[in-house]
């Protein structure tokens, strides 16, 4: 923790009063890789180390810079730090309001700060992994790992399109993946999924466990496989997509802990635990619901 000088927002940039931000899975292996590698990497893929971390931020407008054409002074946006040197895990954030790797949009009516922090790391991959697998209506949706972040996205998002889902998760996690819409649950920690009766249209590994050639024996002829480890990239459009599924309460987004600034260390650790259930919420000040 540190007190930096504050941003200032130049041309075509927005100053943000951040009220919410998380931690992610992406933000602890960002944390753990040495900053020579990812300057290294970072220099390859054209962007520079994060020197303040939280990839997700949901916040209020409080100065807009010359030639901003998007945002105003006080409108509630929320969005990514993707490809960023600063992060939403501070209590001001000054982005571009356009640039090539992240997004940000406005708020939803009827969506609060946290549970827009938490919605777009987690279900835009949940959406780019579906779309990649051409899930429809109809189809018999197996997600492996389905109470992470990823994961629960995933569940919801495919009832959405129409699609039957069987979620697999730990005994722990068995209820809160029935109550998100899952037709039926396997217990990893009691039942190989791969010998179950039921076969699948389509595999969705949400958590980078397990590989096609484990899943194939409930894959059906013709059914497709996708994994968290395949790369995604953020569209806003899809963004904007499910912040309005969310404002709507069609999808519900998982917030399973919440920290303040000041027990970052603490979320950091839970989040590296891997056992959390959904997202974990970093609130910034008194307004951050
Ligand atoms: N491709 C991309 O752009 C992209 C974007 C976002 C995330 N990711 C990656 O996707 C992965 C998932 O991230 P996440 O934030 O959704 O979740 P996460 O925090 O990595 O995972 C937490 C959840 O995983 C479950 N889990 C842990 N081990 C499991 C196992 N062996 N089998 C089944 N479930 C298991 C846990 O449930 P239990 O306690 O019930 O086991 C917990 O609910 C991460 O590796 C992340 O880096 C990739």
């Amino acid at each position: 923790m540190a007190d930096i000088q504050m941003p200032s927002p130049g041309p075509g940039e927005i100053l943000i009063r951040v009220h919410a931000s998380s931690v992610t899975m992406g933000d602890v292996m960002l944390r753990k890789l040495p900053r020579a590698l990812l300057t290294v990497v970072g220099v390859l893929v054209g962007f520079k180390p994060k020197d303040i971390a939280g990839v997700e931020f949901a916040g209020e407008v409080v100065e807009a810079g010359p030639q901003v054409t998007r945002f105003a002074q006080g409108d509630r946006v929320f969005g990514t730090t993707t490809g960023l040197t600063t992060g939403g895990n501070a209590e001001y954030l000054c982005i571009p309001e356009r640039w090539k790797a992240g997004v940000v949009s406005k708020i939803p009516a009827g969506l609060s700060y946290e549970d827009a922090a938490v919605l777009p790391v987690g279900s835009m991959t949940a959406t780019q992994l579906l779309d990649k697998a051409g899930v429809t209506s109809g189809d018999r949706v197996l997600i492996y790992g389905a109470s992470g972040s990823v994961g629960t996205y995933a569940v919801q998002l495919a009832l959405q399109i129409g699609a039957t889902v069987t979620g697999v998760c730990s005994t722990a996690n068995l209820e809160l993946v029935r109550s998100l819409g899952a037709a039926s649950v396997v217990d990893y920690a009691r039942e190989d999924f791969a010998k179950t009766a039921m076969m699948f249209d389509v595999v969705f590994d949400a958590v980078g466990k397990i590989s096609r050639s484990r899943a194939k024996p409930v894959m059906a002829s013709g059914a497709r496989y996708v994994s968290v480890k395949y790369p995604t990239k953020e569209v806003l459009e899809q963004l904007e997509r499910n912040a309005l599924l969310a404002s709507k309460g069609s999808i519900k987004p998982v917030v399973d802990r919440r920290y303040s600034l000041d027990q970052i260390v603490e979320a950091h650790r839970y989040v590296e635990s891997r056992r959390k259930k959904g997202n974990v919420v970093v609130a910034i000040g008194p307004a951050s619901m």
